[in-house]
């Protein structure tokens, strides 16, 4: 990080400090100042993008041609720290990965993008494809987000916002009502941080496992595109897994077991 990310973190830990002592002041925004590359400039690069800037991270998007008229329309629509760059040097100043391409070119940017160790890449995409009779289907035995762990086996692979709108990660309210975000992930402090940024940006996260359950959530997704592809907008939905602590009483696990 240059001298600018460290006064913009400096700064935004003070200001995280001044709203946190603020008394009744709600914390609408985590104000980190660590960098976020956004990798793909299309719907949901759009969407998020906006979204991590308004909760405090320094955006740098990842293009094919970080020069394109979309791109620079994208920045500034993202804001005064938002830049564009080449989908290397983005990931080189990053903290936090956004994967937001074709599943199709998720191999040769994972492949082409220089040093993943350490970041934390949030995986979007979905190894899915139209099958011969058109349906969607799953397009990996396993699923993509273990393939695109295996490519950069020193990232911390989340795999989140794969089952849900582009319109509804840019603007909650459309969905008419709460919506799950599941997560997965086998690095749990990456799977938490995340889980963290989703419930800023006003959605529900859910926790559902190491990564091996990818292809669960890549099959949510072929789920969600049946209305979509037969036409039936209005039966269109977004997922929201509605919880009921009460109906178990206090919790047995074990933690609290041994606490007792
Ligand atoms: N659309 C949704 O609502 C939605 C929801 C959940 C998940 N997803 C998943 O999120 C991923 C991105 O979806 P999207 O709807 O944002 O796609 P999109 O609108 O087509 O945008 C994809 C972006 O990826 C970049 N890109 C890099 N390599 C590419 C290549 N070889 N061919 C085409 N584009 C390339 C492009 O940005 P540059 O021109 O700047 O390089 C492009 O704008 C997909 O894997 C999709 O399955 C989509």
């Amino acid at each position: 990080m240059g001298p600018n990310g460290r006064i913009f973190r400096w700064i935004s830990a003070v200001a995280l400090l001044f709203i946190l002592t603020a008394g009744s002041t709600p914390v609408t925004s985590l104000l980190t100042g660590e960098t976020v590359a956004v990798i793909g400039t299309g719907r949901v690069g759009g969407a998020l993008g906006p979204r991590f800037a308004k909760l405090g991270y320094v955006v740098v998007y990842g293009s094919r041609d970080p020069t394109q008229a979309k791109v620079k329309e994208l920045v500034a629509r993202t804001g005064e720290h938002a830049s564009a760059a080449s989908q290397r040097d983005a990931v080189k100043k990053a903290d936090i990965v956004v994967l937001a391409v074709p599943w199709t070119a998720a191999e040769g940017v994972i492949k082409g993008v220089g040093d993943l160790d350490g970041k934390i890449i949030i995986d979007v995409t979905n190894a899915i494809r139209m099958s011969d009779d058109g349906h969607m289907e799953r397009a990996v035995e396993t699923s993509g987000a273990e393939l695109i762990q295996s490519w950069a086996p020193g990232a911390a692979l989340v795999k989140a916002f794969n089952v849900m709108s582009y319109l509804v990660m840019a603007d909650p309210s459309t969905a008419g009502g709460p919506v799950t975000v599941p997560v997965v992930g086998d690095d749990r402090e990456a799977k938490q941080k995340v889980r963290e940024i989703i419930e800023a940006m006003g959605f529900e996260s859910e926790d559902l496992g190491p990564l091996r359950n990818a292809q669960y959530l890549e099959g949510m997704a072929v789920l969600y595109m049946v209305p979509l592809l037969e036409g039936r907008m209005a039966d269109s939905f977004e997922y929201y897994l509605r919880k009921n602590p009460e109906r178990y009483g206090p919790s047995t696990s074990t933690e609290v077991r041994a606490a007792e």
